[in-house]
Formats: structure tokens, sequence, C-alpha cells
């Protein structure tokens, strides 16, 4: 959409054709220059349109707007500029026909939520996805709207789970912290043979490492605040997907419920993607390096990151991601939980340079132990039983070097 004045005619002409050539541009062009419509001023870098509402021509111009018949941003609630440069930039890195931006990752998936459920449905979501998506799928139980967990790597349980009114499979590939793998074409098949959405949280790769569309999924939800930001400066999500999803369905749920992205952080997060493959492919080579260093250690039981061949499901990994991503976990050794976990303690109190943070998508290091934070709210039986340990931490592998990351972790081994 463009409401920019003076674009009638041929200029409209002149933009579909360019439109054509940046379809053909690669990954990382398009991360720098996607969605991006110079204003009549003509700036070089993309401007922020910090305004709530757009003036019209005319009462007949504004009444065409509201009837949807005339093009033009009218509120941003439901609508403005730099918003639409995020979300015309990330659709165009995700393949996706469309994307809306949304507040946060959570007001992403309740939008979806939402959107696709009414009272009396049902949702299949995998064990272990992150911890407060467990606590909103809980909430609307209140709403007569149930969920089965199902773990993850197994698609029959997934087949199994599926009831008349299920809506949706909600999936989060690799998961957090257990960085378990989903096969993302087994679970579209499934979804597609009973006619159910295949939703995907892809916060974790990123479109810069893995493509959810591309593997039959119908919808990608995203915490933009990880990183697709990188620098864990804003808060941000997404949703993407088919225009007839969008323009139909998802639509109303966002221009009646508001979660709206911030103008000001959707140019943040814009400007995010532009360096989003660079710092990918810099994470994952960091991670898997941290990772080998981890498994040589003694005091480590495990490591889990799907890039290392003692990964579980490192074949499916490989074959669906183009590389491990950034986080990871590890297991610390002990004789009994409680040992287990004041050793796991001890490595966090003694980190100088990773910082103690649940969040994750940063350019510097993180480490948690989800136990007692991200997941602790969960009953301990379904901790053990999805495999979060009282040893377990979480890294989030930032890009500082490698060196001083195992260095920092070593401190308390
Ligand atoms: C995998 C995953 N999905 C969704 C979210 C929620 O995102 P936000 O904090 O932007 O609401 C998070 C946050 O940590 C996450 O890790």
């Amino acid at each position: 959409m463009s409401d920019r004045p003076g674009e009638e005619g041929d200029d409209r002409r002149e933009g579909a054709a360019e439109d054509d050539a940046a379809a053909r541009w690669s990954f990382e062009t398009r991360a720098v220059r996607a969605g991006f419509e110079r204003s009549a001023y003509g700036e070089h870098d993309e401007p922020i349109f910090l305004t709530s509402s757009f003036v019209h021509d005319s009462a007949a111009h504004a009444a065409a707007k509201f009837a949807g018949e005339a093009d033009g941003y009218i509120y941003s609630r439901f609508g403005n500029p730099t918003v639409r440069l995020f979300e015309q930039r990330l659709a165009s890195l995700e393949g996706a026909e469309e994307c809306r931006a949304t507040a946060s990752g959570m007001a992403a998936i309740q939008a979806v939520l939402v959107s696709l459920t009414q009272a009396g449905d049902h949702i299949v979501c995998a064990q272990g996805v992150f911890g407060t998506t467990l606590q909103l799928f809980a909430l609307f139980r209140r709403y007569d709207i149930a969920t089965t967990f199902v773990p993850l790597a197994d698609p029959q349980a997934w087949r199994d789970a599926i009831r008349p009114n299920t809506r949706m499979l909600f999936v989060e590939t690799p998961s957090n912290p257990l960085t378990e793998v989903a096969d993302l074409r087994a679970l579209s098949s499934i979804a597609r043979e009973r006619g159910i959405a295949l939703v995907v949280d892809n916060c974790f790769c990123t479109p810069a490492l893995q493509r959810p569309l591309e593997l039959g999924a119908d919808i990608v939800v995203h915490s933009a605040t990880k990183y697709l930001d990188g620098q864990g400066r804003v808060i941000g999500g997404a949703v993407l997907g088919s225009k007839r999803y969008m323009d139909e369905t998802l639509q109303p749920v966002l221009r009646y419920g508001g979660p709206t992205l911030s103008a000001f952080n959707a140019w943040v997060l814009a400007k995010g993607l532009e360096t989003l493959s660079v710092r990918m492919e810099r994470h994952a080579r960091n991670a898997l390096a941290v990772a080998r260093w981890l498994e040589a250690q003694p005091a480590v039981e495990r490591v889990r990151y799907p890039w290392l061949e003692s990964h579980p499901q490192h074949a499916l990994a490989r074959a669906q991601q183009r590389a491990g991503g950034a986080v990871l976990a590890f297991e610390v050794r002990g004789v009994d939980d409680a040992e287990r976990k004041a050793r796991a303690w001890r490595i966090v109190d003694a980190c100088r340079l990773l910082s103690i943070t649940a969040n994750l998508g940063d350019a510097k290091s993180t480490i948690t132990h989800p136990a007692s934070t991200t997941h602790g709210r969960m009953p301990i039986e379904t901790r053990r039983e999805t495999g979060i340990g009282e040893g377990m931490l979480r890294v989030a592998v930032g890009l500082e070097s490698v060196e001083d990351i195992c260095g920092d972790l070593a401190r308390g081994m």
C-alpha cells in the first residue's frame, strides 16, 4: 500500500516494475532494501513516522479511506508507514505474502490464538515451548479453549492428540531451552490432512536460518524482541502468512484489539533486519564453538545444540535449518538435583562477562537457569518429563569472542 500523494498513473507502474526486480534480489539484499518507499523528501535512510493519525484530502477522501475504497493511512493503531516498512521487509525475508507487526512476541501469539479459535475449540502444542506461551494457553482455558501438550519430536503423538475441534498446531523449533527440533514437513502434512493451521514460532532461527512457510507451515510468529532486533533494545512481534488470512481473519483482531507496534520500535527492528544474516551466521559459528568446548568439559554431563553430531535430531536440523542458531543448553554433573542445582548456580554466579538474564537474541551473551526462571512456574513433574533439569543452564551465545565466553563459563566449573 502506498498513500504518498501524486503516486497515481505512471509512477505506480514504475513502482510495480521495481517490485518485480526486488522480488528477485537475494536474501541479503532484501534484508537491507525491501519495503522502503522513499518519501517526497528523497531521504536515503528510512524515516520514522511518529504520528498517531493521518489527514485526508477531503470529506469524500476520508469516507473512501474508511470504506476501504481508497488506499491510505488513517490511524497508527492499524497502519503506519514505518511499521509497514518493517512488515514488508520481514515478509520478504520469510517468503510470506503478508506480515502484521505486533507490540510483542506474546501479542503475536495471542492474536493468532484469538483469530483461529472460539469457545469449545482445541489446540495441540509442543511440550517445552517458551514458558509464557504455556501460561497464555493455560489462561485460555477460562474461555473454554483447551490445549493438549505433546512431545515435540513425535509426529504420531501430534496425530493422536488431534480432535474434531482442533484448530491449531503450535510449535517452536528449535525449542527453548532444550533445542529440540520439530519435523516441520511432517507436521505440515498432518495439519494439511486434517485442515488445521500449523503455527511456528521462528524466534530462535529467524528467516536467516529457517523458513517454516517454505517447509509447509501456514503461519509464522516472531518475538522480534530477540534476533530480529539483535541488540536487546526494543520489544516487538510479528505474524506472517497468507494475504487472505491477514485480511480476513487476523486484521480485525489487531484493529479492534490494538496490540500495535510503535513506529519507533518498528524502525529499530527494520534496521535490525539489515544486519540479520551477518549476525545469525556469527551467532551460530560462536555457538557451535562454545558447544564443542562445553562437550569437552568434565563438569558437563551433556550439551544440547542442534549442530552437534550428538544432538538426537542433528540430521533433521541440517535438513531444515541453515545453521544451529545461537542458543544452547547444557547439564552440569551432580549426584542429585540439589547438587546439580548448586553447581549450575555457581557457574551463573561466577560469570563476569555473560549477563544473567532470561532474555536472548542479543549481541551480548546471556545465561539463565531455566528451572528457576523461565520455566519456574512449570510443575516439577512436567519439568522432569520434558527434560528441564535442575542442573540445566541455557546460554544464548552472543557476538563476543569465543575465547572470552568459554573463559567466563570456566570460572564457575
Ligand atoms: C521462543 C519465544 N517466543 C515468544 C517469546 C515472547 O516474546 P516477547 O517477550 O517479545 O513477548 C519469547 C520471549 O522470550 C520466546 O523466547
